[in-house]
């Protein structure tokens, strides 16, 4: 029925209503490769790097979430993982397809929206370098679900996304809190984070490895670091 609301995916449907697809953003971003975007180059998040060089991520099945043209994918399953690769531009999809397929690794890279995923204690990681902070509020209830549900007990959700002070949010301390997303109607370029909103956020399902500033990474290195991010790493408990 017309504009009923009835059920909670009614709810956000409306609130999604007020604010541009993300597919028309995302669809044209990645048509000219040569832009000078920090993460179009083929390398991996330093926090990545990091925690494979240590042990700490040891192989299995990963699941990147918002993967674009798949440089974190890329590197994963050339450390060992059998990997999955959503993300929601087609453009993104085809460029990162063509870079498996410029290294022959078998990647499965589908252009799909996060939303669309219901897999069932299936990865042993969780990999999301910015996808979250360019989700509104409401999404992040059934984004966070899914991520707990996709994780077999005792595996990692790994993020990166927006610190205090990015883009046009105000001082380095300042924040949009959420409400105004919805009183704005814009998320002004991607949220920013405190450490106490994201250490609410995630610390009821999962238990906190890693939350700290990313490192700066130079152009001339092979890892991607930008300190405007936080990098963090959770487990599901269970095993
Ligand atoms: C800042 S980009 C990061 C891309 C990639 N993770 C990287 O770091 O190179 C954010 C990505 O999230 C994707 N994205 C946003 N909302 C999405 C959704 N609902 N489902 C799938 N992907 C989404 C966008 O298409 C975009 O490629």
């Amino acid at each position: 029925m017309e504009k009923t609301i009835k059920s909670v995916q009614d709810l956000y449907d409306m609130l999604d209503a007020d604010f541009r697809s993300a597919k028309q953003f995302w669809e044209p971003f990645y048509e000219d490769r040569n832009r000078p975007i920090p993460f179009f180059p083929n390398k991996p998040d330093e926090n990545l790097v990091a925690h494979v060089n240590a042990g700490l991520l040891a192989g299995g099945k990963a699941l990147e979430l918002g993967c674009g043209p798949g440089r974190n994918a890329l590197y994963l399953t050339r450390q060992g993982y059998q990997v999955d690769a959503y993300d929601l531009s087609e453009t993104a999809i085809a460029w990162a397809k063509e870079r498996a397929a410029e290294e022959q690794l078998d990647v499965h890279f589908e252009c799909r929206s996060v939303f669309e995923l219901a897999p069932q204690q299936e990865y042993d990681l969780v990999y999301d370098s910015g996808c979250l902070h360019h989700l509104l509020p409401h999404q992040r209830i059934p984004y966070i679900e899914m991520i707990h549900q996709a994780l077999k007990p005792g595996g990692y959700f790994g993020m990166s996304c927006f610190a205090p002070g990015f883009g046009g949010q105000g001082g380095p301390e300042s924040v949009m809190d959420d409400w105004q997303v919805y009183q704005e109607k814009s998320m002004k370029g991607g949220l920013a984070f405190t450490e106490e909103k994201l250490r609410y956020l995630l610390q009821d399902p999962f238990e906190c490895v890693e939350l700290r500033p990313m490192k700066a990474m130079g152009q001339d290195e092979n890892c991607f670091g930008l300190p405007i991010l936080w990098v963090t790493m959770w487990r599901k408990p269970g095993v």
